[in-house]
């Protein structure tokens, strides 16, 4: 059967970083609040004139590089963002555009937080349809643009970033032995829209709007349908929580992380964590993680990792992987 087999995988961060003290400084908060409710001690912030293309971009072509492919056999780039450079073309259209592709179809998705996860089964699926051959997928953010810099309860949580892999049509056998994405489970729930999400837009105000959020309750939903995440991905294809090498978790709070892994009873060493230095950055998270999990030797051939997200709408999904 046909598999998608991951090539390379890339990131980029802005370069200016704004610390909790930086925080502390433009709202009434500290650095040791921040630490103890999210494990965040830093966020990276795109300059001024850096957009979400340009992060996408740079991450894409990192991806590229370690995949040894060439930007003009991608016949596919599917880009997960909720800050697009403008309301359309898509951010996708800007990065082929800036890569010289010339063939395949370009397109952004919208699934915050989970728009990676969102992506990659999207690529996954157009790959076994035998109508893609080498996609770009690509979470890329810049929530800094659509926070309300006076929320303290919001300001403090998210930060910019990007990261990109390449998926790559290869054979398989059809069973968990084989390389490439072996499953992946996508859901929504938009009864609970209210508690997560941006109070303006195109059709609504003509605005762009900003991040509004109840923490408390969304934290409570997180860790539930993390845990139906992770869960139903292993048993769909005959696998336990305990096959798994990596868990390559969205990034919004490490006490989300640690309640999870307590929960379903997987050691910390297993679970990759950027929080500290990144913050939430969406759709931009996982990806990020899974770099930083291959950087560190966490991630390797033949590893089974496990890509898991919630966000707003509510939207949470997984995708199991061997590297
Ligand atoms: O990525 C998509 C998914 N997102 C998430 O999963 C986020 C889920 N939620 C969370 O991570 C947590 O709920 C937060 C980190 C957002 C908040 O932590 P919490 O422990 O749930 O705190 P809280 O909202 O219940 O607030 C506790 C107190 C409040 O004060 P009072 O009412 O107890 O006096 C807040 O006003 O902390 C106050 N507070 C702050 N204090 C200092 C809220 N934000 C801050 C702040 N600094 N930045």
């Amino acid at each position: 059967m046909i598999r998608s087999i991951v090539k390379g995988v890339g990131a980029y961060l802005p370069e200016k970083i704004l610390t909790n003290e930086d925080m502390a400084r433009l709202v009434d908060t500290s650095d040791e609040w921040i630490v103890t409710r999210t494990g965040i001690r830093q966020r990276h912030i795109a300059a001024d004139d850096e957009m979400t293309s340009d992060l996408a971009i740079a991450a894409a072509k990192q991806a590229l590089e370690n995949a040894d492919v060439d930007a003009k056999d991608i016949d596919l780039i599917v880009l997960a963002t909720a800050t697009p450079d403008q309301t359309f073309p898509a951010t996708a259209a800007t990065v082929q555009s800036a890569l010289g592709i010339k063939q395949g179809a370009a397109f952004d998705l919208q699934a915050v937080c989970s728009g990676f996860i969102y992506a990659t089964a999207t690529a996954d699926n157009f790959i076994k349809a035998g109508q893609s051959k080498n996609c770009l997928v690509i979470g890329a953010e810049t929530f800094s643009r659509i926070l309300d810099w006076e929320d303290r309860g919001t300001c403090v949580l998210f930060g910019d970033g990007a990261g990109a892999i390449v998926l790559q049509a290869g054979e398989g056998t059809g069973d968990n032995s084989d390389r490439g994405v072996l499953t992946s489970y996508l859901r929504s729930d938009g009864d609970y829209r209210d508690l997560l999400y941006v109070d303006g837009g195109p059709s609504s105000t003509q605005t762009v709007g900003h991040l509004r959020m109840e923490g408390p309750e969304v934290f409570k939903h997180a860790v539930r349908n993390i845990a139906d995440a992770i869960t139903t991905a292993v048993e769909s294809v005959g696998l336990t929580i305990a096959d798994v090498d990596c868990f390559v978790p969205h990034q919004a709070n490490l006490r989300i992380l640690q309640a999870t892994a307590k929960r379903l009873s997987i050691p910390d060493e297993k679970v990759i964590t950027t929080v500290a230095s990144h913050g939430n950055t969406s759709a931009a998270s996982v990806p990020l993680a899974l770099y930083e999990g291959v950087q560190r030797g966490d991630i390797h051939d033949g590893s089974l990792i496990l890509l898991e997200a919630m966000g707003g709408g509510f939207t949470w999904g997984s995708a199991l992987i061997r590297w």
